[in-house]
């Protein structure tokens, strides 16, 4: 968790994390705000956020980042989780098929309850288990481009691409 000050901070914004279950949203988070990962993590009950400071050319920015659980029985009012976000990371699991046909159904909540122009950015995540792999990239990056999506794919455990997708997010908001 970052501090909370934002003095010296020269914008403030939300954006949220979204995604089936187990898919690594809040080890994306942990590796992004502390570098940490865990192979053992558990689901996420309710919302957790984590702050980070980003520096964009002379701008400094602090990203306040929610996390919210997969799992439908443990999340919290869907309304006040999406109010205000300017960005989301819709993450799938590449190595699990029924996380990326589940990215239709996310994007529905979305568009029902966050704002209209919120910059989405599809994240197909767990991209080190090229063994087990069940979504191809070439397929995530078409969906992505007829939903008007930016497209990454990451590792949280190797740390790869973590930064960019939210680098990403961030300033294309700004
Ligand atoms: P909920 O909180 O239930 O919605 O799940 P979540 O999306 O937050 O998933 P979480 O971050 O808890 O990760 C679930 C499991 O996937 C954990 O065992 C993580 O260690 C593992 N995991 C997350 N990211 C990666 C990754 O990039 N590669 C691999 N191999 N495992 C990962
Ligand atoms: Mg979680």
């Amino acid at each position: 968790m970052g501090d909370s000050y934002d003095e010296g901070c020269d914008y403030l914004f939300k954006a949220v994390l979204i995604g089936d279950s187990g898919v690594g949203k809040s080890n994306l988070l942990s590796r992004f705000s502390r570098d940490e990962f865990r192979l053992d993590s558990k689901p996420t009950i309710g919302v957790e956020f984590a702050y980070k400071n980003i520096r964009v050319g002379d701008k400094l920015i602090k990203a306040q980042i929610w996390d919210t659980a997969g799992q439908e029985r443990f999340r919290a009012i869907t309304s006040s989780y999406y109010r205000g976000a300017l960005g989301a990371l819709l993450v799938y699991d590449v190595t699990r098929r029924a996380t990326f046909d589940n990215v239709a159904k996310w994007l529905h909540e979305i568009r029902e309850f966050g704002s209209s122009d919120m910059v989405v950015v599809l994240v197909g995540n767990k991209s080190d288990l090229s063994n087990s792999r069940e979504v191809g990239e070439e397929e995530a990056k078409n969906l992505a481009e007829k939903e008007g999506l930016c497209f990454m794919e990451t590792s949280a455990l190797e740390n790869r691409n973590v930064e960019e997708s939210f680098l990403e997010m961030i300033t294309k908001i700004h």
